[in-house]
C-alpha cells in the first residue's frame, strides 16, 4: 500500500479547465446557469443518467418555469412530470424546498452554501454544485464520480466509501479552486469522470489531460481505485401483481406515505402467495399476465402478474381506485416499476373502449 500524494491534485486545475473548454458536453443548464436551472438539474442528476434527464429537464422548466410556480404546483401535476424518473422523494422534497424559498427568501435561492445545504432534498454534494455552479462559490461537489477522479489522480489506495473520505476530498479541492471559474472547475470534475476517467475498468488515460501527473495512470493501474469494500447484495423479492380491471379500468392501490414509492399509485401486488387483499371483488378467476422485473437501490422485485375481469365496477375503499387510460396519460404517476405490465394494461383497457 503506498500512501497517496495528494499534491499531485495541485497541477490539475489549468489542464483541466483547458480541457473542458473544448470538450465539455454543451447542456442546457450549463448554457443557462441560472440558479433555479442548476438546482433543478442536479436534483434530477442525483439519481439519473444526463441523457435520461435531459427531455425531463426540459419539459419540467417549459410547465414550470420559476421557483414560485414550482411552490404553487399541484403535488398530482408534480409527480407526474416526474413519472419514469424514478425517486419521487426528490421531487417532493424540491417543491417543499421551493415552499420554504417563497417564504423566506422571496422565492429565489440565497447565495449562500449553508442556506442551501439546509434545504430539504439538498446534501453535501448538491450544495456544493449549486453553490459553485450558480454563484461562483468555491465549493466543491464531490460524488463517487470525483472521488474516481481524484482517488486515482492522488493514487489514494484507502477505502473510497468512507465518509471522511468526501468530507477530505471536499476540503483538498476546495482550496484549489481558481478565482472566477469555480462552476467551471466543479463541472470540470464531473466531466472527466463522466467522460475519461471511467469506472469499471475502462478509464481512457490517452485522452487525459491529468495523465502526466496521475498517480493511478503511472502504477499501470488506475482502474483498481477507488478501492470499495463489496457491496451487500439487494435482497430479491417475489412479488403477485393483481391487473384486476372492471368496466371503470384498471385497478390501482396509494402505496404508504413512508417506504419505497411512497404515497403513488400502484398496480396492487403483494407477496406470491398471500390472498388478494379485496376479497369482496375476487373475481371468479386469475390467467397468468406475464413476468416483470425492476430493480431499485435496495431491493429487487421479480413480479409476476395475474388477470381477472369484473363485470361491473363495485365501489372502493379509500386508497383504492379504477384508472382509465386518461388517467394514467393524466393524473395518475405510475411508476417505472410497472413499466412491464404498462402494454398489457393499455390494452386490456383499449379491448373494453376505456
Ligand atoms: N451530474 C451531476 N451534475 C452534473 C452537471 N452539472 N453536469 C453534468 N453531469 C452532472
Amino acid at each position: 500500500m503506498h500512501t497517496p500524494d495528494f499534491s499531485r491534485l495541485e497541477r490539475l486545475p489549468e489542464p483541466l479547465l483547458a480541457w473542458y473548454d473544448t470538450h465539455r458536453r454543451h447542456l442546457p443548464w450549463r448554457e443557462d446557469p441560472a440558479p433555479y436551472h442548476v438546482w433543478l438539474s442536479e436534483i434530477m442528476l442525483q439519481q439519473t443518467r444526463v441523457e435520461a434527464a435531459l427531455p425531463y429537464y426540459e419539459r419540467f422548466l417549459r410547465e414550470v418555469p420559476d421557483i414560485p410556480s414550482l411552490a404553487a404546483l399541484p403535488e398530482e401535476r408534480l409527480l407526474k412530470l416526474w413519472e419514469g424518473l424514478g425517486y419521487y422523494s426528490r421531487a417532493r422534497n424540491l417543491q417543499k424546498a421551493a415552499q420554504l424559498l417563497v417564504e423566506r427568501y422571496g422565492g429565489a435561492l440565497p447565495a449562500d452554501y449553508d442556506a442551501v445545504r439546509a434545504l430539504p432534498g439538498v446534501g453535501d454534494y448538491t450544495a456544493g454544485a449549486i453553490c459553485s455552479i450558480a454563484f461562483g462559490l468555491p465549493t466543491p461537489a464531490v460524488d463517487g464520480n470525483v472521488v474516481r477522479v481524484v482517488s486515482r489522480l492522488a493514487g489514494d489506495e484507502g477505502d473510497s466509501t468512507r465518509p471522511a473520505v468526501r468530507r477530505d476530498y471536499r476540503e483538498r479541492l476546495a482550496a484549489l479552486y481558481p478565482a472566477g471559474r469555480a462552476g467551471d472547475f466543479t463541472q470540470a470534475l464531473m466531466e472527466l469522470g463522466a467522460l475519461l476517467c471511467l469506472p469499471n475498468g475502462r478509464p481512457r488515460c490517452g485522452d487525459c489531460p491529468a495523465a502526466a501527473f496521475c498517480a493511478g495512470c503511472a502504477s499501470g493501474h488506475p482502474e483498481a481505485l477507488p478501492v470499495k469494500p463489496p457491496k451487500k447484495p439487494r435482497r430479491q423479492e417475489r412479488r403477485r401483481i393483481w391487473l384486476l380491471l372492471s368496466p371503470a379500468g384498471v385497478l390501482l392501490r396509494r402505496r404508504p406515505a413512508r417506504g419505497l414509492l411512497a404515497g403513488l399509485w400502484e398496480l396492487p401486488g403483494g407477496p406470491p402467495e398471500a390472498p388478494f387483499p379485496l376479497p369482496e371483488l375476487e373475481p371468479a378467476g386469475w390467467i397468468p399476465a406475464g413476468e416483470g422485473r425492476h430493480i431499485f437501490s435496495h431491493v429487487e422485485w421479480q413480479m409476476e402478474a395475474v388477470l381477472g375481469t369484473l363485470e361491473d365496477a363495485p365501489p372502493l375503499p379509500a386508497g383504492w381506485r379504477w384508472a382509465d387510460r386518461a388517467a394514467l396519460d393524466g393524473e395518475v404517476a405510475l411508476p417505472s416499476a410497472f413499466a412491464p405490465f404498462r402494454e398489457r394494461v393499455h390494452s386490456e383497457l383499449a379491448a373494453r373502449g376505456l
